[in-house]
């Protein structure tokens, strides 16, 4: 069929009674001989293709079967059927290619996401997974809209690394060497000399130190790329492959980093619910349907787009870490021993139980924690006048915990060399990090929020592996 395609989402929106169109998609179902249900990619929705199936050689219609790929031309006129307000009725219609019905792994019916994680190359076709990706495109193009917009530049920084940046160490390893035949230095270690950098090297686990660099001379950056951490948590909100945005911005202290975090996470959510109706509105009854199986206490008390209207028209609680370990130790849970990580004393680092305990339960809304303990927080966290806490953030939300990790940052030379060195990081080979605090150093600040848990927040998801198409997590690589 050489004539180009329609869009569905085009014709639903502006209803062409009486034109003559080409559509071209897969089929959803096929009833009758007749009723043909197409989705091609373009909306959540589907446009029944009315099949004349008198006149259509019966070799063909045995061809159209669900997850065929098909095109059909003809004209758009008022639907009879109940469910939508026009079809297409076909004149013509071709089969690209043929999904044979006895292997054709998906099926018109619910199918559960552990089984669609195993089928990840098919699970696009799902009704579920489709309405996540076009929510994920939104996010990600008004992420760059909101940015742009506010005169930030778009840094792409390094995949392959030498530095960790974090300093958690938990990295994943870039390397030509042989494996099973490692070259050796005369002390018996490996000579990574003759490695294909001449050095070890790593992927990394955020462009944060490259974008301060740019930060310093272009004033305002942002990245949005994808990061590795190679930490071994089983969990339903970690990724080993996960993407990160990070803006830096010269002279912003901690107090202009929450205010540009909080704008951006209302814009970008608001920006799906305008443009993502359909697939949100279709997210929200799938997640009420789910919901039905929880006991009554563990269900939410918002549905999926009153969550996200809630979170645009409500401004964040924001209190300090010392604060909020007051309100955790103080909390029924912690007096009646029910967390798994009692909260005994300040310096406890957050589990992601406290973090959802003041989020959903104390503060009712997304939280900013600031002012950590430096102990339990990255070397480049500003440190404060009582020499204990760092100008941290995190950012809580609600079904997600931590969403959003950043910092005011240490633009004082010989502070951030003495914390360096308390925590092992080695200063002369950062010489290229610790050149912006010798040369015009300034103020400045800037965060990192994890896009799938955004995406996550966002639809609904309750594992993170539902959000990302070929997610990598221990023991899994597939596709
Ligand atoms: O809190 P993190 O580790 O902060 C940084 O990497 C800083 N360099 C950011 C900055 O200040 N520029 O990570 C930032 C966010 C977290 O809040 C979380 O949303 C997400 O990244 N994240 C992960 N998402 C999925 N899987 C993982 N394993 C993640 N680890 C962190
Ligand atoms: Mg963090």
């Amino acid at each position: 069929m050489k004539d180009k395609a329609t869009p569905i989402s085009e014709i639903v929106a502006k209803l062409p009674i009486g034109q003559s169109v080409v559509v071209k998609g897969w089929v959803r179902t096929f009833r009758n001989n007749q009723f043909i249900a197409l989705t091609d990619g373009s909306t959540i929705r589907t446009l029944q293709v009315v099949v004349d199936f008198e006149n259509t050689p019966m070799e063909l219609l045995k061809k159209i079967t669900t997850g065929a790929a098909i095109g059909a031309k003809g004209k758009i006129v008022e639907s009879q059927g109940r469910g939508q307000d026009v079809e297409l009725k076909a004149e013509e219609v071709v089969v690209y290619g043929e999904a044979d019905p006895e292997k054709y792994p998906l099926q018109p019916k619910r199918h559960s996401l552990e089984f669609l994680r195993e089928i990840a190359h098919l699970r696009f076709r799902t009704n579920t997974f489709g309405a996540v990706f076009r929510v994920r495109h939104q996010l990600s193009f008004a992420i760059h809209r909101f940015f742009h917009e506010r005169g930030f530049y778009y840094l792409h920084t390094p995949i392959i690394t030498s530095s960790d940046a974090e300093g958690a160490g938990e990295m994943f390893r870039v390397t030509t060497l042989d494996l099973k035949d490692l070259p050796k230095n005369e002390d018996g270690n490996i000579d990574f000399k003759q490695d294909f950098f001449e050095r070890e090297t790593n992927l990394t686990v955020s462009g944060q130190l490259e974008a301060e660099l740019a930060a310093l001379a272009l004033g305002k950056v942002y990245t949005f790329g994808p990061t590795f951490r190679a930490e071994n948590s089983n969990t339903s909100r970690h990724l080993a492959e996960f993407w990160m945005i990070e803006p830096e911005v010269a002279f912003n202290d901690l107090d202009d980093n929450m205010d540009l975090a909080e704008a951006m996470l209302q814009y970008v959510i608001k920006d799906a619910l305008e443009h993502c109706a359909d697939d949100l509105a279709f997210l929200s009854d799938r997640l009420l349907e789910e919901e039905k199986n929880k006991p009554q206490d563990q269900r939410s008390e918002m549905s999926l787009i009153e969550r996200l209207q809630f979170v645009v028209n409500n401004t964040f609680e924001r209190l300090t870490y010392t604060e909020a370990i007051d309100v955790l130790m103080n909390s029924k849970p912690n007096k009646k021993k029910k967390f798994s990580y009692l909260i005994e004393k300040w310096g406890a680092d957050l589990q992601s139980e406290h973090e959802r305990y003041l989020v959903e339960k104390h503060f009712k809304k997304p939280v900013i924690l600031t002012d950590y303990p430096k102990e339990i927080k990255a070397f480049y966290m500003r440190v404060n006048d009582d020499d204990k806490t760092v100008r941290a953030m995190d950012i809580l939300f609600p079904g997600i915990g931590e969403i959003v990790g950043g910092s005011q940052r240490e633009e004082r030379l010989e502070i951030l060399e003495k914390r360096m060195q308390e925590m092992d990081i080695p200063t002369e080979e950062m010489y290229w990090f610790l050149d912006t605090r010798r040369f015009g150093s300034c103020p400045h600040a800037g965060y990192g929020l994890g896009f799938e848990r955004l995406v996550q927040f966002v639809t609904g998801m309750g594992n993170i592996r539902d959000v990302i198409a070929f997610p990598r997590f221990p023991g899994s690589a597939n596709f």
